[in-house]
């Protein structure tokens, strides 16, 4: 359940539909369907494997299946690579977390009746991103500090049911609107023309990938705190399936919720049919939604964007953990002045990025997500693949699944994540340069 709290996040109800908005609607969620069952749920079995066989941080689990001094250097790469990339995915994640926080508050004081406070959290400000933003990182600093991270499963547990109960009723409520029907075929009815268009392809990679938290390590910490006696295979088809089944249903709610809200007369495309505005798209389209059911959409605004906020905090908890767990295991460094220290880093980053936002926010966004995280993702595709002993590794499969050597998983897997995954990665990529 911490797993699956790590994947769904803000990658499933920003990410996604904002890029499916972006990239041609149906198409880009076939593609993103294709990509995340046939290459990152593989990925995923690959870091989640790494991680309980080495039962440490992604640094030292990869040095474990490493058997010569070149791979082991290569593992310091690829581990630290990803402690990296998940620091910066923090840096970029804890802005739109903090923007999740203050469309939250801002019902509250809709409701006091307080206008200036109204306005400043819902209109886009230095002040207000530096305040939630850094308020973000603190709140995911002070829970990992104490250690509170144990009840993240408890936490995930209960906000799954929660979260898709409110985007089903919500879903509900979009379809009896007009314009819903014209974004649901927008959402559902693919133009397969465009599938293999490679900068909708490189695009769903990225996402894929971000949104099951790959290549950043955090998959492989996250493997290495799963008992012995679990079943990996069904683990990790489980923490895909609830991710991108939420994913989906974000994409139902928000795609027709966008032709709604322009037919109540919001600008959402421009005349030439581009989106206007693609980071803040969610917060244009669900607070116009909110807005039209009266009283009770403040009510409603309010236990969405709660949710949210969670979501992105049991998140955002995964990626603090990838570099902590590092620092303390390598430096033997006291947790809780490493966690401090760590989110002090990341909220000067986070900061800079507030301040350079034109410049620097989609820039990190893409270095990290669209080519850090599918690279790194592929190369311990390579290790399990090519440097991991056959044996030694179904012996850690075994544990929790004993009949896997049997199993059609153990017969197409191994091969699959040798040849395949890292094939069609570079593949993507090749044409996403060539194309
Ligand atoms: N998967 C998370 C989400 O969808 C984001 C994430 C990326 C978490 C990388 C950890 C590491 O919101």
């Amino acid at each position: 359940m911490a797993a699956a709290g790590s994947a769904v996040g803000l990658g499933n109800i920003w990410g996604f539909p904002t890029q499916t908005a972006s990239n041609g609607g149906a198409a880009f969620l076939v593609a993103y369907l294709i990509l995340a069952f046939c290459l990152a749920y593989p990925a995923l079995m690959a870091e989640l494997t790494i991680g309980r066989h080495g039962q440490a941080n992604a640094v030292t689990s990869l040095r474990a299946i490493s058997n010569t001094k070149s791979q082991k250097q290569f593992a310091f790469i690829v581990g630290f690579g990803g402690i990296i990339c998940a620091g910066l995915i923090l840096s970029f994640y804890a802005i739109v977390a903090g923007w999740m926080i203050s469309a939250t508050l801002e019902p509250i004081a809709t409701l006091a009746g307080n206008q200036p406070i109204t306005s400043w959290l819902s209109e886009q400000s230095l002040s207000r991103n530096l305040i939630f933003t850094t308020g973000f990182i603190i709140l995911t600093v002070a829970i990992i500090s104490r250690g509170v991270e144990n009840g993240i499963e408890k936490w995930s547990k209960r906000l799954m049911p929660a979260l898709l109960s409110i985007l089903f009723a919500l879903i509900i409520y979009v379809m009896m609107q007009d314009g819903a029907m014209t974004g649901l075929k927008a959402y559902l009815v693919p133009d397969f023309s465009s599938i293999l268009n490679p900068e909708l392809l490189v695009n769903a990679l990225g996402q894929a990938f971000f949104s099951l938290s790959l290549g950043t390590s955090v998959m492989i910490i996250y493997g290495s705190y799963i008992s012995k006696k679990e079943n990996l295979v069904s683990l990790g088809a489980y923490v895909t399936l609830i991710d991108v089944f939420i994913a989906f249903v974000a994409g139902l709610l928000i795609i027709p919720a966008m032709y709604v809200a322009q037919a109540q007369g919001v600008e959402i495309f421009s005349s030439q049919g581009e989106l206007l505005s693609e980071d803040t798209l969610v917060f244009q389209v669900l607070p116009a939604l909110f807005d039209g059911m009266g009283t009770i959409g403040l009510f409603v605004g309010f236990a969405f964007f709660a949710l949210m906020s969670i979501a992105a905090l049991t998140s955002s908890i995964s990626m603090l953990e990838a570099p902590v767990s590092y620092a303390v295991e390598r430096f033997t460094l006291d947790r809780i002045k490493a966690t401090w220290l760590i989110g002090a880093i990341i909220t000067i980053v986070s900061s800079t990025i507030v301040i350079y936002f034109d410049t620097l926010f989609g820039f990190v966004i893409t270095l990290t997500t669209k080519f850090g995280q599918p690279l790194l993702g592929l190369m311990c595709c390579l290790f399990v693949g090519w440097i991991w002993y056959r044996n030694s590794l179904l012996e850690e499969i075994k544990q929790g699944c004993p009949g896997v050597a049997n199993s059609v998983f153990w017969k197409i897997w191994p091969w699959y994540i040798k040849f395949i995954c890292p094939l069609a990665i570079a593949l993507v990529f090749i044409n996403s340069i060539f194309g």
